[in-house]
């Protein structure tokens, strides 16, 4: 299993550009299952997560190649539309086939996704907006098996905003006879980059980036080619590594709208951050300023970021309150940041972060995604070196982080255990 060693201590300078995004990626490639034909996508990111994806696709009989940055996806003869547990529980993005599968198909079998580290994450509202939409679902051994004659349009009010959950019954929907209104739904922008595609299809999809979509349902769908829009989460998680070093950063890519709390609130912590034409540059002060901050549904402060600017915080001028509201386990990383020296106190979803002088590098490990890129960015702060181990959870969703780092000035490097 490989490692990621940084020596510590180096402010970031330069310029990176941000690679395309992998929770705007997943749901369109899902996407692709609602036409026969080859729909392209084009500057997808290459991580484990999208070869999961495509993984999966191949069991049911879809074709799928990539040539650089360029993916295409043949969902002509899809034959077998089914999602199994040895894939699903490997990613639980997974479940996002289940409203293109049952929508065009008009039956799907995929594995329930189980809890995972950051929280039990349940289904429950993908579930009960299919029933909705005239699917018949049962669990049984672990699956959802879902049968329709042909969805038929409906009103779905979602009792939380939920990503994957909406886009799941945009697909779903996109097919269906008649209109569907979906309410209370998210608002991220990969919904938003999901409505355009599915459009892009000939489906007649409104009101995205609101908590209302409308859906007029039609009767066939085109296959798509689509760019891949910016990852607002490694473009905020880059602006975090300038800012914990010190370092003045041109991150190419990104885009202010999609990052609004998350520039508010490094800004609050004293980095000057302006728009650029082609994205944002921070310049990070010496040592960042404490703030409060809380998790939110987008456009509030993301919980993908959370754990980078609390790394960040760790080594404030003062105490900072963080406050998870979306997922109930989402700071494993704590720990671990408290081996390097940090303090910070956990009392249910809020956590105390008191800013301390200096970090320590250390060997950590991190059970999931966002909380190992926040081990990352303490390194790169650290004096000494840091071990982060179990990559693989950084290669799920971020590409070539360490050459990115590593072309900013850091010192950091892949090692193989
Ligand atoms: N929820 C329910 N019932 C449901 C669906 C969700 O109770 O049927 C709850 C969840 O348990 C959670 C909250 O609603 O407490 C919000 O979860 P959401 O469904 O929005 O999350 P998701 O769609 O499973 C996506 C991203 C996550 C990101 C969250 C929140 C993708 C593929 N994943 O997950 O990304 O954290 O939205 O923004 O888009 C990551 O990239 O590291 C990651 C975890």
């Amino acid at each position: 299993m490989d490692a990621i060693e940084i020596a510590g201590g180096k402010p970031l300078h330069g310029e990176v550009k941000i690679s395309g995004s992998k929770n705007a990626t997943l749901p369109q490639i899902a996407a692709s299952l609602l036409a026969p034909g080859t729909s392209i996508f084009r500057g997808v990111p290459e991580l484990a997560d999208i070869r999961t994806l495509g993984r999966l696709l191949v069991h049911m009989g879809a074709r799928v190649d990539r040539e650089g940055g360029t993916l295409r996806v043949d969902a002509s003869a899809v034959a077998k539309p089914e999602a199994t547990y040895e894939l699903v529980k490997t990613m639980r993005a997974s479940v996002l086939v289940l409203g293109p599968l049952v929508t065009r198909f008009g039956r799907a079998r995929v594995s329930l996704p189980g809890g995972c580290a950051i929280g039990a994450r349940p289904i429950d509202q993908h579930l009960k907006g299919l029933e909705a939409l005239g699917a018949k679902i049962e669990l049984s051994h672990g699956y959802v098996e879902a049968k329709a004659d042909r969805l038929r349009g409906a009103t779905i009010l979602f009792d939380l905003p939920t990503v994957t959950g909406t886009e799941n019954l945009m697909m779903a929907a996109a097919l269906a006879d008649g209109r569907s209104i979906l309410e209370n739904c998210a608002r991220e922008p990969e919904v938003i980059a999901l409505a355009e595609a599915l459009n892009a299809m000939g489906g007649r999809i409104a009101g995205a980036g609101t908590s209302v979509i409308t859906i007029d349902g039609v009767d066939a769908l085109r296959p798509m080619d689509v760019e891949v829009i910016p990852d607002r989460i490694e473009a905020g998680t880059l602006l975090m590594a300038a800012m914990i070093t010190g370092g003045d950063v041109l991150v190419r890519g990104a885009k202010a709208d999609h990052l609004d709390a998350a520039i508010a609130k490094l800004r609050e912590a004293g980095a000057k951050i302006t728009p650029e034409s082609d994205g944002l540059r921070v310049i990070a002060p010496q040592k960042p300023t404490a703030v409060d901050f809380i998790t939110a549904p987008f456009p509030g402060f993301p919980t993908d970021l959370q754990a980078q600017l609390m790394a960040c915080l760790s080594v404030a001028k003062g105490a900072s309150r963080v406050v998870e509201t979306v997922f109930e386990n989402r700071f494993m990383h704590v720990q671990e940041l408290s081996r390097m020296g940090a303090d910070i106190a956990i009392d249910g979803h809020t956590a105390v972060v008191r800013g301390v002088t200096r970090l320590s590098g250390a060997p950590v490990m991190a059970t999931d995604l966002r909380a190992s890129a926040s081990l990352v960015l303490a390194g790169l702060r650290a004096e000494g070196t840091t071990t982060v181990q179990r990559v693989y959870h950084l290669d799920r969703g971020y590409e070539a982080l360490e050459a990115k780092l590593q072309a900013l000035g850091a010192n950091i490097r892949r090692v193989k255990a």
